[in-house]
């Protein structure tokens, strides 16, 4: 069955990155040259889902706004005749269907996936953080994809973090595997790294069956005291009906300060335009000059 719908979890507070998220939501804080929740829906356009659901939270309103069309603006453009930036413009607004629904109470990230299940119907979807920003190089949820189709499982990605930051994530116990994708026997979120099943950890993207719905719906409060994806994902787990697959890409934490800079850095290295000068300025800052 092809994979068409997306949930994009934005309803958060921010909190790790305070005083910029005050007033701007985090997820459109810029890195380089497009906000961060831009990253997150070409990431998922690039896997040939256009069918996105942004889960937002009061105050939020301009996350979506942004993939929206602004006559104001391309009026402006026009008459200015800055036509390469019309173009631009009109094709951020058409990228994908971008839908959006509010979280009313912050009861944790299960719940606000939760909230989009009318959006999601009876299909297959995928779920993406975007604090967690994937090199824009890479097409990993088409991989995730092809798993879920060959293996008729819901998928999750991971990734090998040190061992003293896994309690910060969830942490997955795979069966051992000679490939990227291994099955998940059990999963556990924001472990004490003492107990952690392994140090793979998730990296929010998802590739869920619409199961997971009904089971999230009596889904009760796990760490933190949030409704946790996680402990859902647990009975699927239980059931033998897990995947995991390992991303061996670049990955930043975009919503704490030190992985916002590492990505802003690591990506305008690597702009088309911007790089070469950005790479010699750092040079001249006594910084590396190539290759980062
Ligand atoms: C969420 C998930 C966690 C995952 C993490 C990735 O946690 O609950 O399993 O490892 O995202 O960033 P959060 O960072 O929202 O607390």
């Amino acid at each position: 069955m092809p994979v068409q719908t997306a949930i994009i979890p934005a309803a958060g507070m921010g909190t790790r990155f305070l005083p910029a998220s005050k007033s701007v939501p985090k997820e459109l804080v810029t890195v380089v040259d497009r906000p961060v929740i831009q990253y997150a829906v070409e990431e998922l356009v690039r896997a040939g889902i256009t069918n996105i659901c942004i889960v937002i939270s009061e105050g939020k309103e301009a996350v979506t706004q942004h993939f929206a069309p602004n006559a104001k603006l391309e009026a402006i453009l026009i008459e200015k005749a800055k036509h390469e930036l019309l173009a631009e413009m009109q094709k951020l607004s058409n990228l994908a269907d971008i839908s959006s629904v509010n979280q009313d109470q912050p009861l944790g990230l299960g719940h606000a996936v939760w909230v989009a299940r009318e959006h999601i119907g009876d299909d297959p979807f995928v779920v993406l953080l975007p604090d967690e920003l994937l090199d824009p190089a890479d097409n990993f949820i088409a991989e995730m994809i092809q798993t879920y189709q060959d293996t008729g499982s819901s998928v999750v990605a991971v990734d090998e973090v040190p061992h003293e930051t896994i309690g910060s994530y969830g942490s997955i116990d795979p069966e051992p595997s000679d490939n990227d994708a291994m099955r998940v026997r059990a999963l556990v979120e924001k472990p004490d790294p003492a107990v952690a099943p392994s140090d793979l950890a998730l990296i929010g993207r998802y590739v869920l069956d619409p199961k997971v719905m009904q089971i999230l719906e009596h889904t009760t409060p796990g760490a933190g005291g949030e409704i946790q994806l996680t402990d859902a994902l647990e009975i699927l787990a239980g059931e033998g009906r897990l995947m995991a697959q390992r991303y061996r890409g670049r990955r930043w934490d975009a919503g704490t300060k030190k992985g916002y800079l590492q990505a802003t850095l690591a990506l305008a290295f690597q702009h088309p335009e911007l790089g070469g000068d950005f790479r010699s300025y750092l040079a001249g800052l006594g910084g590396p000059s190539t290759n980062a």
